[in-house]
């Protein structure tokens, strides 16, 4: 078993990683929780089957356990499924000193983490990552969100576990789509902080696709290591913990683009592996980025099966619409400053800055080198 130390809050807290970890969830809430009262937040994937198993042992050792089931994807970060949450544990009576177990992908990991942050002001929290985007970004870090319309993540705030236990177990039944998607985040990780990582995956794409285990520990670990080094000391991203959102800013912007009110049409990590793409386009242009490792790190992304262009078309969506509407997302992005968009470039593979200020018209030619 891994074990990784977390000591980016007042409150360090430990990472498990491993398979089949339930006793050490019972055995660890048994030792470390005095209110008997959890809450087990997960999507339909797990309801009736790992959710209530989790159920029944900690009701074994002696909790008084309840189970909540929101149905699956991003259309469910709503306030909504909040209100529907803050009823339940009005309802059965729930203190701040009771548990939120969220058992899930980065949807339920967030939307529980932002229930648990909010009622009574914080109570406590433990992620049980069950995607592989879960596992190596959304449940480390301490942002939780919602969505709000059309703006992801728009509501939101910093709230930290006091455990995360990563069950590889979840890795084998999570679809093809869904494990590549987290790969993004991997590949990101890569870019902006390790080279050899990035050798790493495109020495072992075929292995880390087939879900070999010993090489998606190394995944997970060294994406965790990048990210706890980028958030320590800037949980609320005000220098390096902004370097992680390389890719994002456009991604979540084409992310956005794309989805409708029941439908989500790309995966978050397919939006940023189309962010990244884009964004070498940008460093090329702004910074003189060497073309050669700009096609290194797309082929990359290739190798592990993740797009580095979109065909609108197949989208049944108009081009020029569509890089219209995602020009008009990113000058809405949270993370701008003096209303310009600020974006994330490599300086080098492995070595990355902040820049704004960069010309409309080749943001423009990024998103048209893109989006098809
Ligand atoms: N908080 C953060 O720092 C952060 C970082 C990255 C992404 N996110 C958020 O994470 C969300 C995306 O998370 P995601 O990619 O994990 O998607 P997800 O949570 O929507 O899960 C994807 C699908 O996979 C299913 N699923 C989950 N685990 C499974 C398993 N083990 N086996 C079979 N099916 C399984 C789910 O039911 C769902 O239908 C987005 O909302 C994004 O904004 C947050």
């Amino acid at each position: 078993m891994s074990k990784l130390n977390v000591d980016i809050s007042d409150k360090p807290y430990d990472i498990w990683i491993k398979k089949g970890l339930q006793n050490e969830v019972a055995n660890f809430l048994s030792s470390n929780t005095s209110n008997p009262k959890v809450l087990i937040v997960t999507d339909e994937y797990f309801s009736s089957g790992y959710a209530q198993e989790l159920s029944n042992k900690l009701t074994d050792t002696g909790f008084d356990t309840d189970i909540y089931v929101m149905p699956g994807g991003k259309i469910s970060k709503t306030f909504n499924e909040v209100l529907k949450l803050y009823g339940l544990l009005e309802t059965k009576d729930y203190a701040r000193d009771s548990t939120i177990i969220a058992v899930g992908g980065g949807v339920v990991g967030d939307l529980a983490g932002f229930v648990a942050s909010t009622w009574y002001r914080g109570m406590n929290l433990v992620h049980m990552p069950t995607t592989l985007m879960g596992m190596v970004d959304s449940s480390v870090g301490g942002k939780v969100a919602i969505n709000f319309r059309d703006t992801i993540n728009a509501v939101g705030n910093y709230y930290h576990p006091i455990a995360n236990f990563m069950d590889l177990d979840f890795i084998t039944t999570l679809p093809d789509r869904d494990y590549i998607s987290g790969l993004a985040e991997v590949v990101k990780c890569g870019l902006i902080a390790d080279t050899e990582l990035l050798d790493f995956l495109s020495n072992n794409s075929e292995s880390i696709l087939n879900k070999d285990q010993q090489h998606l520990v190394h995944c997970i670990k060294r994406s965790l290591e990048i990210k706890i080094d980028h958030v320590k000391g800037d949980i609320k991203e005000s220098g390096k913990r902004l370097l992680l959102n390389y890719g994002h800013t456009i991604g979540h912007a084409i992310e956005m683009a794309t989805q409708t009110d029941k439908h989500e049409l790309l995966r978050h990590g397919e939006g940023v592996a189309l962010g990244i793409s884009a964004v070498l386009e940008l460093g090329e242009k702004h910074l003189n980025f060497s073309e050669t490792k700009s096609d290194y790190a797309r082929d990359i992304l290739t190798k592990l099966k993740l797009p580095v262009s979109l065909q609108s078309y197949d989208l049944e969506l108009e081009s020029s619409e569509l890089i219209k509407k995602v020009m008009k997302l990113m000058h809405k992005d949270k993370k701008r400053k003096a209303n310009q968009i600020r974006f994330v470039l490599l300086d080098e593979l492995g070595s990355a800055d902040t820049y704004s200020g960069i010309d409309n018209s080749i943001i423009q030619k990024a998103c048209e080198k893109v989006i098809l």
